[in-house]
């Protein structure tokens, strides 16, 4: 990075000692920058960033039921299933070296109390234990939130005209531990309710689940990228919106403090969401944490590629591999991605 570039966003974050010194005075001729460019070979011994599989954690959405698979017209590809048609596809993502998956439980009956969320026989708890039977070896992610299980859609409980922050946080401490009874090896709270990662670790600890790590959507920003996962998870909101409790896209250094908070509390992992319009949070992130940053390719970031794809405007696969490789290059650890699949096949 050179000194000159003062207006750069990462200064800021910068001491100078960090900062590059300019070794050399040479330019142009003596300086070739395409020589490295001229083969692949070159090109690949340069390379400073790579897509691999093992990085990549695959979402799935759960619905009651049996031989249930019904495709998610916003999303090309993505399907609600019913358990056993769910494990068909868990049985193609292991075959194609995809070691993580994210799941999204859709119940039967929504309540005001997300009685469902910490179920024992909940839709997520049933499909945590089905994949942990018989694929021991996948990293089941459980996502962490009310949403999916409120008969409103919003992430906590309403009380009056708003949402409850300290009470929300009981119940996602209840729905985390019965997650990790069922066998959740993760667990990734995306609710964006105060103290919710400090109340869940001590709730983990105290029932013996002191190894289970913490995924936290940490900065998880309001995002009208979340549109077609609304309609995958059933959980738009029937009034108002997630401004109350997810971030302002405008802001950056709240974000940070989020993450900083998150850590305080014991998130062994953090998260940033969506990720395109937001590399310049994990960039940032990167630079405060030496924690492993995930980043959530969302819904609406598939979807736009899909469409696109779809009308022949652009190459899918050129644009999904430079999408992910300028993700990792920010900074970012691991992606969710509902492009897992396509990637393990293009990348094998
Ligand atoms: C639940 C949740 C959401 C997503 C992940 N967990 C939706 C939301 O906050 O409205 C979005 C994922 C996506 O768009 O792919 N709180």
């Amino acid at each position: 990075m050179s000194t000159e570039r003062k207006s750069n966003i990462y200064m800021s974050d910068m001491t100078i000692s960090t900062r590059q010194p300019a070794t050399t005075k040479a330019t142009f001729p003596a300086v070739r920058m395409r020589r490295m460019r001229a083969t692949s070979p070159l090109r690949g011994l340069v390379r400073e960033t790579k897509v691999s599989v093992e990085k990549l954690i695959y979402p799935l959405f759960i619905v009651p039921g049996s031989n249930i698979k019904k495709p998610i017209s916003s999303m090309p590809g993505i399907h609600q299933q019913s358990i056993d048609s769910m494990l068909k596809e868990v049985e193609e993502v292991a075959a194609l070296g995809i070691k993580g998956l994210i799941l999204f439980g859709i119940p039967e009956h929504k309540d005001d109390k997300a009685s469902q969320a910490f179920a024992k026989s909940g839709i997520t708890q049933e499909a945590i234990r089905a994949i942990k039977n018989s694929y021991p070896e996948m990293i089941v992610v459980a996502d962490t939130c009310l949403c999916e299980y409120m008969d409103h859609g919003h992430c906590g409980i309403v009380s009056g005209t708003g949402i409850d922050n300290d009470e929300s946080v009981k119940i996602l401490v209840k729905a985390a531990i019965s997650q990790a009874q069922a066998g959740a090896d993760i667990i990734a709270p995306s609710d964006m309710m105060d103290g919710r990662i400090g109340a869940i670790r001590q709730g983990l600890d105290e029932n013996g689940f002191e190894n289970i790590p913490i995924m936290a959507y940490s900065a998880k920003f309001a995002s009208g990228f979340y549109g077609p996962f609304r309609e995958a998870a059933e959980s738009a909101p029937r009034f108002g919106d997630r401004t109350s409790y997810q971030m302002d896209p405008a802001n950056s250094r709240e974000a940070l403090q989020e993450i900083e908070l998150d850590i305080a509390e014991g998130a062994d992992i953090v998260m940033v969401k969506p990720a395109l319009a937001y590399l310049d949070i994990i960039a940032r992130a990167r630079m405060i944490t030496n924690l492993p940053i995930a980043a959530y390719n969302v819904s609406g970031e598939y979807s736009m590629i899909k469409a696109a794809a779809a009308n022949g405007w652009i190459d899918e696969r050129r644009v999904v591999l430079e999408s992910l490789t300028g993700i990792f290059r920010a900074g970012a650890d691991i992606i969710i991605t509902y492009h897992a699949k396509d990637v393990a096949v293009w990348l094998s």
